[in-house]
């Protein structure tokens, strides 16, 4: 059964500043959903309440499998991830940085070995795969963090800006991982960017933030 998210009336306030004002949305069919807005208006705060790894002060997050709510235990954490702008490498091969994921899921060796090498060809990064993470341009980097986040399979996918610092030719990579994560329609993607012409090329439903809340444009 596909996982759906569904807030509502979420609050978030940093140091008494509403940044999250009654914020509701519904994550119900599978895609790419593009949030934009202005800097500081809360994208990254809304992607990371909504990946569970900050609460909100008020309102409700709830993820459903078909009618059913979930409890936010550690089942539901490992359906979803949330990888961010400067991901954390390790000082040690691409492959193990991309098993990453896995390995603290406790995935056995063989399967962990299939997933992470599939992750890897999916971003273009298998040739590098015995390569030191720490020598991999910045384009690279980004696409790794997405390799890590692809191995796990994740249902509900949040990238908060995938393509910032990175090339045109980097960005065309990453815009294409997406589009092909698209066509395999199994999983709910949500991206935070700024790049309105990179919105209009991923995006099923585009999302706007606005003082606090998701408009739907
Ligand atoms: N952990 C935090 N502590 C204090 N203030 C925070 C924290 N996280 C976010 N903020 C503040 O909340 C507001 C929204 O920040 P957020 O990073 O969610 O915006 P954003 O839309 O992602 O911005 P950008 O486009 O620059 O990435 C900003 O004013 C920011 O300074
Ligand atoms: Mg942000």
């Amino acid at each position: 059964m596909s996982l759906r998210l569904n807030i509502s009336g979420v609050r978030k306030s940093y140091n008494g500043k509403p940044v999250l004002n009654a914020c509701s949305f519904s994550f119900d069919r599978n895609g790419v959903y593009v949030l934009t807005g202005s800097n500081g208006s809360g994208k990254s705060t809304l992607l990371r309440i909504c990946a569970l790894i900050e609460s909100p002060d008020n309102g409700e997050v709830i993820y459903f499998s078909g009618n059913n709510i979930i409890s936010k235990d550690i089942l539901l954490r490992r359906r979803i991830t949330l990888v961010l702008p400067g991901i954390g490498l390790f000082n040690t091969t691409v492959f193990n940085n991309a098993a990453y994921g896995l390995k603290i899921r406790g995935g056995k060796n063989k399967e962990t070995e299939r997933k992470v090498n599939n992750a890897l060809k999916f971003v273009g990064l298998i040739h590098k795969k015995n390569h030191n993470a720490l020598t991999l341009s910045s384009g690279e980097i980004q696409r790794l963090g997405i390799a890590r986040a692809m191995a796990i399979e994740p249902e509900m996918l949040f990238l908060d800006e995938p393509t910032a610092s990175i090339d045109n030719e980097n960005t065309e990579i990453v815009e294409n991982i997406i589009l092909n994560m698209k066509k395999e329609g199994r999983s709910k993607t949500i991206i935070a960017t700024h790049d309105m012409l990179q919105a209009g090329r991923l995006g099923d439903c585009m999302l706007l933030m606005d003082e606090g809340k998701i408009i739907k444009v």
